[in-house]
């Protein structure tokens, strides 16, 4: 699957990419994606942009569920995108799983 489907999902990775705990990176179009695994082992995705002032949060240093911006130090809850400072939370995205493919569908 190279493109969205007709629900609006997009092929993100392999299930086998996203590691039990951690972080699997990954970029849809200009959006920056984060997908992890929840505490019962299902995938999810949030934005990997920081709400602070749009920076990737790739290369963030990762403490248990949280992620560190490696620009200013935001830090959220990067299986829920929940803000543990005060910045916006970040954006989650619906999960689809077909087959061993993770599909993700970005926020309109
Ligand atoms: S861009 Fe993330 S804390 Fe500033």
């Amino acid at each position: 699957m190279s493109a969205a489907d007709n629900q609006g999902y997009r092929d993100a990775c392999s299930t086998m990419q996203v590691p039990a705990s951690g972080i699997y990176f990954t970029t849809l179009g200009a959006q920056e994606v984060m997908l992890s695994r929840d505490k019962a082992g299902d995938i999810v995705a949030v934005s990997g942009f920081c709400t602070h002032s749009m920076g990737r949060l790739e290369g963030g240093t990762v403490e248990g569920d949280v992620i560190i911006c490696p620009h200013h130090g935001a830090r959220f809850n990067f299986r829920t995108g929940r803000a543990m400072t005060s910045c916006p939370n970040l954006a989650t995205f619906d999960v689809k799983i077909v087959g061993h493919r993770v599909l993700v569908r970005l926020g309109g």
